[in-house]
């Protein structure tokens, strides 16, 4: 390595942990801390950047930088070592002083991958509810339009009509509180529950709450728990919150007629966490879900079949809230489904 800048300057350099690289007039690479290796190719030293890190809008931006600019930046992705997102700073040296051997210009690379995945997902997200809401919204004016217009003398049709503009805001007002309920998780999601709550008390009161709509469908609720399932620290509001989700999920998407198997149990392992832990399957018969749309379910407003769980009143954020929650708790949900029979969903919680 040429002796681009004194000791102390390249004990400063190589301590940061984003790769960084001095040029000289020539645009060669004249010095390289440990975590610019990742990103050059070998034989960098003294010799042109294009023939070790070969990127075309940095290399203009390098070429400016060397030829008197003051300072330029790029945006880049690059697909290896990892996928990511990098941020590339160029500034030319003012003071001779800071370097010598004749380097000009400093490169910063900084990794922006998790804020371009942030800000993805934000936009995704807007763009998802925007689309949710516009279409109850585009059904009541519809409705409206034909109740002052077509349907004003129809006593029958208003009555009908009516009936759909409750439905329609009831949903659009589930949604809503379910976006907030899904912000509230996440916004505590760092901070574990404190409070001892029993799950079997919670699941009763589950079981009190849907009872009616398992029997609309003729379904019947069957909970089975093991003896001496001791408290554990949770969020009784958030824990009520996802037994509720789990077992209408069950009687919704469920065959007519069928069993709802509630199982609780102590388990030695927690899936992917490992520890002690508390096992509460939720289990029905049915069409299932098939293993291509297991990853997906737990995407926010993802449906496998959007018109059926909408007629439901579905919105789609159930699972969403659920695995914020589990993982909220520290614990594990698992999926398991087979096509034709029906499926399982299992939340671990750590004693
Ligand atoms: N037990 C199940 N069997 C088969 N498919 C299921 C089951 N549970 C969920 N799904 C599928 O997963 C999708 C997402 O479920 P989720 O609970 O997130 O939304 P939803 O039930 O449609 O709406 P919401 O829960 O907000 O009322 C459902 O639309 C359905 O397609
Ligand atoms: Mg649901």
């Amino acid at each position: 390595m040429a002796t681009a800048i004194n000791n102390f300057n390249a004990h400063l350099l190589e301590a940061f942990p984003d790769p960084i690289i001095l040029l000289n007039r020539d645009r060669e690479v004249v010095f390289a801390n440990q975590a610019a290796l990742e990103v050059l190719e070998a034989n960098y030293d003294g010799r042109d950047l294009a023939l070790s890190f070969c990127v075309p809008e940095v290399l203009t931006a390098a070429e400016a930088v060397v030829n008197g600019e003051v300072i330029r930046e790029v945006d880049i992705s690059l697909s290896v070592p990892v996928p990511r997102n990098l941020k590339i700073r160029i500034v030319r040296f003012t003071d001779s002083t800071v370097a010598e051997d004749g380097a000009v210009a400093l490169m910063v690379f900084q990794d922006i991958s998790s804020e371009t995945l942030a800000e993805q997902m934000r936009q995704d997200f807007v763009a998802n509810v925007s689309h949710e809401l516009r279409s109850p919204i585009a059904s009541l004016i519809g409705i409206i339009e034909t109740l002052q217009g077509p349907a004003k003398d129809d006593p029958e049709g208003r009555e009908r009509f009516l009936s759909i503009m409750r439905d329609e805001s009831q949903r659009m007002a589930r949604m809503i509180d379910d976006l907030l309920s899904l912000s509230r998780v996440e916004t505590s999601e760092r901070l574990r529950p404190q409070e001892q709550v029993s799950v079997i008390d919670l699941l009763e009161m589950t079981r009190e709450l849907l009872i009616g709509r398992a029997e609309e469908r003729k379904m019947e609720l069957v909970f089975d728990f093991a003896a001496d399932i001791p408290t554990l620290a949770g969020d009784r509001d958030e824990l009520m919150e996802v037994f509720q989700n789990l077992i209408d999920n069950a009687i919704k998407y469920g065959r007519e007629a069928s069993p709802v198997r509630v199982t609780a149990e102590l388990v030695e392992h927690v899936p992917e966490i490992g520890g002690a832990g508390l096992a509460v399957a939720i289990e029905n018969k049915g069409e299932g879900i098939a293993p291509d749309q297991l990853p997906r379910l737990t995407e926010r407003f993802y449906r496998v079949d959007k018109g059926r769980s909408r007629k439901l009143g579905g919105t789609g954020l159930g699972l969403a809230i659920v695995k914020h929650i589990v993982s909220h708790h520290r614990g594990h949900l698992s999926i398991v489904s087979t096509v034709g029979k029906g499926a399982t969903f299992t939340v671990y919680l750590p004693l």
